[in-house]
């Protein structure tokens, strides 16, 4: 005679009791895991492998100054947020690129209705004449948009970050005291309740992300991340804030900016910036704060989103999925309840991270 058995039981020894239960559990839990961040790794190694090759300008010239007093801004917004006497506690700008009008609008109907938030961007090409007709008219219908007159490509973040810099302590000088600058990407997903939560917690810090420590550059030319020997000697960066997401105090951009200024450029903004500019040359101290975090949520729970202030390599699509759940508890939140506090203090949220 057959007996049916319950799906889940199959996986389950019998009278072994609890600890043997869990222990299957948490296997099962590990195996999916890994099967879905190795999924999202050999993604990218599945990549057609290019060698590096657009590194010639800094040949040329690595000049931090040079470059900047060449670049104009092309497009900006007639009125930011510093516009306004009124108080500025966080200010985002966003790294994107010229094709990038998808991800820019997931963000704009997630958490860029949420926080101040800027794309910044350079050309297709280098003249004036390469702004597209799409980019001009998207920067003018959203007035969310600085373009600036620079090459846009990969190897030219260093230069776009700076510019950010310099953008805001020229845009925004009477509230350069009180503000802190999010530089992030455009696959990054914020949340905005959380985020304001760092930012307030971290007062008084002049930089704040996730501290990567003692990493070692890629020395291979197949690298997305490759930074050859003769762009920078030591193969160890003892530490650094991962450039997916990082807080700057605005009273510290001037310095930083001119510090850089006499330090040749690298084409890895996060170690240029944070560690080279900011740590070796200034002795500033680099804030770890996990829930600025370079990864992403593998499990959909609402209290791991819940527990991050922004999470990192999100297509347009997986950010506009998993918005509802942030804006749904942070609505919540704003009425005064927190929902998932028990979780995010006592459970470790990057065990759902890859
Ligand atoms: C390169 O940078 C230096 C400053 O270090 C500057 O004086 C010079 O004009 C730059 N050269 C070019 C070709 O831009
Ligand atoms: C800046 O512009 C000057 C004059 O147009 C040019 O000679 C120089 O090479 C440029 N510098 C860089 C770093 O592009
Ligand atoms: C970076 O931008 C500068 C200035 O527009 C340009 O000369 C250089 O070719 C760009 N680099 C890349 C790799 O596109
Ligand atoms: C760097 O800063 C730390 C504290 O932030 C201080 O203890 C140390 O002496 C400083 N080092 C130098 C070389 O100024």
């Amino acid at each position: 005679m057959k007996r049916k058995v319950p799906y889940l039981k199959l996986f389950l020894p019998r009278r072994r009791g609890i600890a043997v239960r869990l222990a299957v559990l948490s296997l099962v839990l590990a195996a999916i895991t890994a099967a879905w961040c190795l999924a999202d790794l050999t993604s990218q190694v599945l990549v057609p492998p290019q060698p590096i090759l657009a590194l010639d300008h800094y040949a040329i010239n690595r000049s931090l100054k040079s470059y900047l007093d060449n670049i104009s801004v092309l497009i900006e917004p007639s009125i930011t947020v510093c516009s306004d006497s009124e108080r500025v506690e966080l200010l985002v700008l966003v790294t994107s690129s010229p094709k990038r009008f998808v991800q820019r609008q997931a963000i704009r109907d997630t958490w860029g209705k949420h926080v101040p938030a800027y794309f910044v961007l350079g050309l297709d090409g280098v003249a004036v004449e390469d702004l597209t007709a799409d980019n001009y008219l998207e920067a003018k219908e959203y007035s969310d948009m600085i373009i600036f007159q620079f090459q846009d490509h990969y190897q030219n973040l260093t230069l776009k970050t700076a510019l950010m810099m310099q953008w805001t302590a020229a845009r925004c000088p009477s509230h350069l005291d009180e503000l802190m600058l999010f530089k992030t990407d455009d696959d990054v997903l914020v949340n905005p309740w959380l985020l304001r939560r760092v930012v307030r917690q971290n007062s008084g810090k002049d930089l704040v992300g996730y501290r990567k420590m003692n990493s070692y550059l890629h020395r291979d030319a197949y690298n997305k991340w490759f930074v050859p020997r003769w762009l920078h000697r030591p193969d160890l960066v003892p530490q650094y804030l991962s450039g997916t997401g990082y807080l700057i105090r605005g009273s510290r951009l001037e310095e930083i900016l001119q510090a850089a200024f006499e330090i040749p450029i690298i084409n890895l903004e996060d170690v240029y910036f944070t560690y080279i500019v900011s740590k070796f040359k200034l002795n500033l101290t680099l804030t770890h704060d996990r829930r600025l975090s370079p990864y992403k949520p593998w499990l959909p729970l609402d209290c791991i989103y819940w527990g991050l202030g922004s999470m990192h390599s999100l297509t347009s699509n997986e950010m506009l999925g998993a918005w509802p759940s942030i804006e749904r508890l942070g609505k919540k939140y704003e009425q005064g309840f927190e929902n998932c506090r028990y979780f995010v203090v006592n459970i470790w949220t990057e065990l759902f991270l890859c």
